[in-house]
């Protein structure tokens, strides 16, 4: 790769570059992250997309739900993020509670993440029942990406984790909602857990990309949970989820080798100490 061109790829990720690669038909990777350690190392692997998630909720917290977390706790895992992060473009979701009630809430909750964060964007879920908090949102000058099909936040309205908007009705409310958050003026839009040939009408009705988590590959990106893809949750299989690595297995054998070494006092050596 010439010089110029590992500089190009080396720029920091902006809104406006995903849109570039939406058109060039460049798929945009996005992973979920939460802390400084894992940030640096999805970052400096190449990410595009770093999403602080209100899934570590569940995957740091070990909350049932995304419901419970706070947005302070947002914030504190957006700033361990932030300090890793030197190229991809870093979302922040906001958490439930913290946008849903007025847009005058929306606002204050969006602008306290960008100024302690300092994240590029945000994510909220939902589509209608949420345009007055998305547009004064985006009339503070903070870009939003969107998140609808099955929206974890509303997880106690759905009763359960399947597919989303398999019926018509329910179709063509996404759809319309997806060209609503287009047209109000958000960057991007997340399609979770709905059928393929839906999600790929979404991706090319819109300009803006759309990025798929149980979407099928017609969209223009794809984002997983970081520790669902590096084999860390346990009993979560659901039929989109790739694993690629087997962390799991892979740090017990650590640990348990050096829980041998202490007790058979193999650990520390003559070379490891003072
Ligand atoms: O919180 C999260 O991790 C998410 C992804 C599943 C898109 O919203």
């Amino acid at each position: 790769m010439s010089v110029a061109k590992r500089d190009l790829e080396n720029r920091k990720v902006t809104t406006h570059r995903l849109i570039e690669m939406k058109r060039r038909g460049e798929k945009i990777s996005m992973l979920t992250a939460y802390d400084y350690s894992m940030a640096r190392i999805i970052d400096e692997a190449g990410m595009d997309v770093i999403l602080v998630g209100d899934s570590a909720s569940n995957v740091m917290a070990g909350n049932v739900t995304t419901l419970p977390i706070t947005l302070d706790q947002m914030i504190y895992h957006g700033k361990s993020v932030m300090k890793a992060v030197k190229r991809a473009l870093v979302a922040v979701d906001l958490p439930f509670g913290s946008y849903q009630g007025n847009s005058k809430e929306a606002v204050a909750s969006a602008i306290r993440v960008m100024k302690e964060t300092h994240a590029d964007c945000l994510k909220l879920e939902g589509g209608e029942e949420i345009r007055d908090s998305i547009v004064r949102i985006l009339s503070a000058g903070i870009p939003v990406m969107g998140h609808l099909g099955l929206t974890p936040q509303s997880i106690n309205k759905f009763g359960t984790y399947t597919v989303r908007a398999k019926e018509e009705a329910e179709a063509e409310k996404l759809l319309s909602d997806a060209h609503m958050l287009e047209e109000i003026g958000c960057f991007g839009v997340v399609l979770e857990k709905i059928p393929a040939a839906l999600a790929a009408q979404v991706a090319s009705e819109l300009t803006i990309p759309v990025i798929g988590i149980g979407a099928g590959g017609g969209v223009d990106g794809q984002v997983l949970v970081m520790h669902d893809m590096l084999g860390l949750t346990q009993g979560f299989s659901p039929r989109f989820l790739r694993r690629y690595a087997d962390l799991e297995n892979i740090i017990t054998g650590a640990v348990q080798a050096y829980i041998e070494d202490v007790k058979t006092l193999d650990f520390p050596n003559e070379k490891e100490q003072y």
